[in-house]
């Protein structure tokens, strides 16, 4: 069943995704905007370990439970949060307020000690501290973003959380692989996106700026930013794209594109999570076959539980030494 649209929710948004995806699932994803969201956090390595903190949060009285699945993760329902919010646990930086959804683009890329990795898109830091909390103090993390006030945040951030030897730079990612070609050995894009997996139908403000051409601006900023991605990325190495967005011009779109841009030299690799928000990603899109590589992605439809997301794993199979073409 369909919920009841707020009068401002923007009916291109319908059209548009019922056309993708049929009627059932718009559906399931407006009820998702709709569903009081469990607030999910991760308990930050840099600063705490899981038994001390779960000790703490059961000190203070704080009704939540752990993941099965990852056990630095757990939730409170909607009506703990603000307790959560209070708690010396995150006054402290002991645990730090993270989507599950969101928490998954780093698991998934294989950061180990020993690594140098590249978060191509920062602020305000969520997954760059993930990262921080599985490298070793003396690895190379950069961390990039490209907007100045978002930029202070995410000093700031790191410093709070533990991982103030994380470098920081203010700068254009589209750039980067000029100034470090091949140079990475993990590479996160969680692009900046249309941010439509976080719609929610009683905040206004989380839909009100949303349009087509947004989302047509986001593409081309996402396109230019997984080329660099690709050549910063040491062939051998793993890159992983995430995105909150719905549309599949975001998601599947970026990754056709991608693969083909530099074909011979990328590859997915399958995303290992089992949830019931998981559906197939697309394999064709307005009428056109996209890349079967494209099974092994993650595409996650909004609940209760999570955001709405997407997840893409690649490997450099080998060196990418095209020209710039001159789109980008
Ligand atoms: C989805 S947010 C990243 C969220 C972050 N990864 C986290 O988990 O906290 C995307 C970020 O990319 C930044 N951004 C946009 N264009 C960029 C560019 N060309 N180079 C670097 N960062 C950019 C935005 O300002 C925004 O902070």
């Amino acid at each position: 069943m369909k919920p009841t649209l707020p009068v401002a929710f923007p009916e291109a948004f319908v059209e548009r995704y019922t056309s993708t995806f049929g009627e059932d699932r718009l559906n399931q994803i407006l009820n998702g905007f709709d569903a009081k969201r469990q607030t999910w956090f991760r308990i930050n390595l840099l600063k705490s370990d899981v038994a001390s903190t779960v000790s703490s949060l059961k000190g203070q009285g704080i009704a939540f439970q752990m993941d099965t699945e990852f056990p630095d993760a757990g939730w409170v329902p909607p009506e703990q949060r603000e307790a959560l919010l209070g708690s010396n646990a995150v006054a402290n930086g002991y645990v730090y307020l993270q989507g599950l959804a969101s928490q998954l683009p780093v698991r998934f890329l294989e950061v180990e000690p020993g690594l140098s990795v590249l978060d191509l898109a920062a602020a305000p830091g969520s997954k760059t501290l993930q990262i921080a909390g599985l490298a070793s103090p003396g690895d190379e993390i950069a961390a990039v973003e490209l907007v100045r006030k978002r930029k202070f945040k995410l000093l700031d951030n790191l410093k709070r959380h533990g991982a103030d030897h994380v470098r920081v730079f203010l700068q254009d990612g589209t750039k980067v692989w000029k100034y470090r070609p091949e140079h990475f050995d993990r590479v996160l894009l969680d692009a900046p996106c249309s941010s439509e997996g976080r719609f929610q139908l009683d905040d206004e403000s989380t839909f009100s700026y949303w349009s087509t051409s947004k989302v047509k601006e986001m593409v081309r900023k996402q396109r230019r930013l997984l080329f660099s991605a690709v050549h910063a990325l040491k062939p051998g190495g793993v890159l992983v794209y995430s995105t909150c967005a719905i549309s599949p011009d975001e998601n599947e779109g970026a990754v056709d594109h991608i693969l083909s841009a530099f074909e011979g030299c990328l590859e997915v690799a399958p995303i290992a999570f089992d949830a019931p928000e998981r559906v197939d990603a697309l394999l064709e899109w307005r009428n056109k076959p996209l890349s079967s590589q494209l099974s092994g992605a993650c595409r996650l439809l909004p609940s209760e539980r999570l955001e709405g997301f997407f997840v893409c794993k690649f490997i450099k199979t080998a060196s990418s030494n095209p020209p710039l073409p001159s789109r980008y």
